[in-house]
C-alpha cells in the first residue's frame, strides 16, 4: 500500500514536473498551455495570469503568447515588477464582456503596471465591445470627468517599454491611458472607434515622459492623442487622425497639476476631425504651465478649427467666467497647410490674465472650403511671432 502509494506520488510528481516544462518552452508561455480557449466565450483572464506570473518570475527574457483566435477575456491586471524583461504577443483578438456592470475593480479593462522593460506586440485586437449598451451610460458631462465606464488599456509606471502593431476598438471610454510612465515607444498601432462615441479618445498621457507615438493611425470619438497634466518630452509623429477631436494638449489647469513640456507633433494629418493641433486649458484656473510645445509638418483635410490655443475652453459651458492661469509659452505652429471646415482656421485664445508669450506662427497654408470667403484667423492676448508665408494672414484680418 505505502509502495503504491509512493509510485503514485512520484507519478504525480513526473506529471507536475513535465506539466511544468510543457507550460514553457524556451521561455515562451502560450495561454493555451495554461487551460485558455479560443471560443469566443470562455473567460481566459485566469489563464493569461498564470501564465504572465510564470513568466515575470523567469530570471531571463520570456514571452507570453496569445495565438491567432477569438477569445473572451474578463478585467484582468498584469503587474511586475518581473526578473527580466516580458513580452505579450497577442496575435488573436480579445473581446471585452460588453456589460459594462462587469467591471468592479475600477474602470479599465486590461491594466499592465509596475514593469519595466515590457513590450506588447502581435498584431492583434483588444475589442473593447463598447457600444449602445456602454456608451449610452456615458456621465463624462453630467460629473464633469469620466470614472465609470472603463478604459481599454492601461499602462501604469511601465517603463522602457514598447507597444507596437496591436489595435484596439470600441473601448468604452478612453482606449490606451498612460499615468506615471518613462520612455515608451508606440509604433504602429490602430486604434478605432466611430465618431459618435463619447469620450472614447485614442491615447491619452498624464504624469509621463520620453513616450513616442509613432506610425499609427487613430479613428474615435474624442481627441486622437490627448496630452494631459506632466507630460514630458512627449513626441508624436507620423500619426493619421480622423474622424475624432484632433491632437491636443489638455484641457489643463483643472487641478493641482505637474507643468507640460517638451511636446513635438510632426509630420501628422488630420481628416475631417473636429479640431487640429490644439491647446486647450480651463478658465478660472489653478496655476499651470504649459511651455516648449512644438507643431510642425501637418497636413489638415478638412479640418474644423486647424491651428487652436483655447484658454477658454469649456465644454459643458458651466465654467466661471474667469481667466485661466495656465500660463503658455514657447509655442510654434509650422509648415501646415490643407483645408479647414471653418472660416477661423488659426485661433489663438490666450488668457487675458496671463497672455501667452513666444508664440510662433511659420508657413501656414490654409483654406476654407465653405463659401462664406477665404480663411480666417483670430487672436487675442497674444503677439505671434510671424515667419514665412501666410494664409491666412495670422492675427491679421479678424471677423
Ligand atoms: C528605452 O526603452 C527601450 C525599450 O525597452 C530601451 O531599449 C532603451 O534602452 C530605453 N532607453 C533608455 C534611455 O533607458
Ligand atoms: C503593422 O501592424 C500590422 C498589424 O496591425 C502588421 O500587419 C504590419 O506588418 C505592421 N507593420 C510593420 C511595419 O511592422
Ligand atoms: C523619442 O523620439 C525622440 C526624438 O526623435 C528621441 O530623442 C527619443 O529617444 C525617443 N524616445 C523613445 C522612447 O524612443
Ligand atoms: C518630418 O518629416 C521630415 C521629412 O521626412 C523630416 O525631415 C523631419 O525630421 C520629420 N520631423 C520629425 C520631428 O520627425
Ligand atoms: C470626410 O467625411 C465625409 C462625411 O462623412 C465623407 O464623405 C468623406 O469621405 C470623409 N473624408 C475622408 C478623406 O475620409
Ligand atoms: C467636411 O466635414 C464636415 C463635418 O465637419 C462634413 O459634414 C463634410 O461632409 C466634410 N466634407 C468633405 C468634403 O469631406
Ligand atoms: C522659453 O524659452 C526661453 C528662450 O529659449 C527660455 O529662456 C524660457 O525659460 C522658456 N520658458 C519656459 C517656461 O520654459
Ligand atoms: C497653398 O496651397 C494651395 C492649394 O494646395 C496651393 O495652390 C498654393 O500654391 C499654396 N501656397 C503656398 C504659398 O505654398
Amino acid at each position: 500500500m505505502a509502495l503504491e502509494l509512493n509510485v503514485l506520488a512520484l507519478s504525480l510528481l513526473f506529471l507536475f514536473a513535465s506539466n511544468a516544462k510543457a507550460q514553457s518552452d524556451n521561455g515562451v508561455f502560450d495561454v493555451m498551455k495554461f487551460g485558455a480557449k479560443a471560443d469566443g466565450k470562455t473567460d481566459i483572464s485566469q489563464a493569461l495570469m498564470a501564465a504572465w506570473r510564470k513568466a515575470c518570475a523567469v530570471a531571463s527574457p520570456s514571452k507570453v503568447e496569445i495565438p491567432e483566435g477569438e477569445y473572451m477575456l474578463s478585467q484582468v491586471t498584469l503587474s511586475g515588477p518581473c526578473k527580466a524583461s516580458v513580452e505579450v504577443q497577442v496575435r488573436g483578438t480579445l473581446k471585452a464582456p460588453a456589460d459594462p456592470s462587469k467591471f468592479n475593480n475600477g474602470p479599465t479593462w486590461v491594466t499592465f503596471q509596475r514593469i519595466d522593460h515590457f513590450t506588447l506586440s502581435g498584431a492583434g485586437t483588444f475589442d473593447g465591445q463598447g457600444g449602445k449598451a456602454a456608451w449610452t451610460q456615458n456621465d463624462c458631462k453630467q460629473v464633469g470627468r469620466c470614472n465609470k465606464l472603463p478604459i481599454n488599456l492601461r499602462f501604469n509606471a511601465v517603463t522602457n517599454g514598447l507597444v507596437r502593431d496591436i489595435t484596439s476598438v470600441d473601448s468604452k471610454q478612453t482606449h490606451i491611458n498612460l499615468l506615471s510612465c518613462k520612455n515608451i515607444t508606440f509604433a504602429n498601432i490602430t486604434v478605432n472607434a466611430p465618431a459618435q462615441s463619447p469620450n472614447t479618445d485614442g491615447i491619452h498621457i498624464g504624469r509621463s515622459s520620453g513616450i513616442n507615438i509613432t506610425d499609427s493611425r487613430i479613428s474615435t470619438g474624442d481627441d486622437c492623442v490627448s496630452l494631459g497634466e506632466g507630460s514630458q518630452k512627449i513626441t508624436v509623429t507620423r500619426v493619421t487622425c480622423g474622424p475624432g477631436h484632433g491632437i491636443s494638449v489638455g484641457s489643463l489647469g483643472r487641478y493641482r497639476e505637474d507643468p507640460v513640456f517638451g511636446i513635438t507633433v510632426a509630420n501628422c494629418t488630420l481628416i475631417n476631425t473636429s479640431n487640429g493641433v490644439r491647446v486647450k486649458t480651463w478658465p478660472a484656473s489653478l496655476e499651470g504651465i504649459a511651455s516648449d510645445m512644438h507643431f510642425e509638418d501637418i497636413v489638415m483635410v478638412n479640418v474644423s478649427n486647424p491651428v487652436l490655443i483655447d484658454q477658454e475652453y469649456c465644454p459643458g459651458n458651466k465654467c466661471t467666467k474667469a481667466p485661466s492661469r495656465v500660463k503658455i509659452s514657447n509655442v510654434s505652429f509650422k509648415n501646415i497647410r490643407g483645408t479647414s471646415a471653418t472660416r477661423v482656421a488659426v485661433e489663438l485664445t490666450c488668457s487675458n490674465g496671463i497672455p501667452c508669450e513666444n508664440v510662433e506662427i511659420g508657413d501656414i497654408n490654409l483654406s476654407y472650403i465653405g463659401t462664406e470667403g477665404p480663411a480666417t484667423s483670430r487672436c487675442s492676448n497674444v503677439k505671434p511671432i510671424i515667419t514665412g508665408k501666410q494664409t491666412p494672414l495670422a492675427c491679421g484680418l479678424t471677423l
